[in-house]
């Protein structure tokens, strides 16, 4: 697990290669046993790797989901907001269990926040999105996470490039 935390960065070029079935299964598990706020298991995660919706998806917000386009998989993440008043914590913690579930498969990944963030001057993200995947208005849309070959190689952070100032002990100062 250290491992995996100490290499993990976030990948936005993928090779132009399919994901091997079983670790698509293994992707979905994985979001599948993350922790939820009372076990309420909001969620309803969305397997996109039909090509047209990709490049549709990388369109849903102006900047910062554009690679989607090269990328063989994307994991929309939805959350209830009628079963949980905290859905945006559920599905965040089920976001990041995908990206590091995806790099101990070997995969790189990157997380494209929906969540208040615009489509266009009319529209946002999220209405986009619901549109498109045709989903319903109270199954909110988190994020996407975007999963593929790595076509970029980044080192993990140093450990001298950590920051333990943001950590203290028994009081902020
Ligand atoms: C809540 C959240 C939202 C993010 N949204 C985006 C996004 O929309 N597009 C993007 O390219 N990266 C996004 N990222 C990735 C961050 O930019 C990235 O984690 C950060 O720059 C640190 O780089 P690293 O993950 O390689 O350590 C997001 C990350 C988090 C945690």
């Amino acid at each position: 697990m250290l491992d995996l935390l100490r290499t993990r960065r976030s990948i936005r070029k993928f090779q132009d290669q399919p994901l091997e079935k079983e670790k698509v299964e293994i992707l979905k598990e994985a979001v599948l046993r993350s922790p939820s706020s009372r076990n309420v298991k909001p969620w309803h995660f969305i397997f996109v790797d039909d090509r047209e919706l990709l490049l549709k998806l990388a369109s849903s917000k102006r900047h910062g989901a554009e690679f989607l386009e090269g990328a063989p998989l994307g994991i929309v993440v939805l959350g209830d907001e009628n079963q949980t008043d905290v859905w945006v914590e559920d599905c965040s913690i089920a976001t990041f269990t995908a990206h590091l579930t995806a790099h101990s498969l070997g995969l790189g990944s990157c997380w494209i926040q929906i969540r208040n963030r615009d489509h266009s001057d009319y529209d946002s993200a999220e209405e986009y999105i619901q549109d498109l995947l045709a989903i319903p208005d109270h199954m909110r849309v988190e994020s996407i996470i975007a999963i593929g070959y790595p076509g970029e190689e980044k080192e993990g952070v140093a450990l001298e490039e950590i920051d333990f100032s943001r950590v203290s002990l028994n009081t902020f100062r």
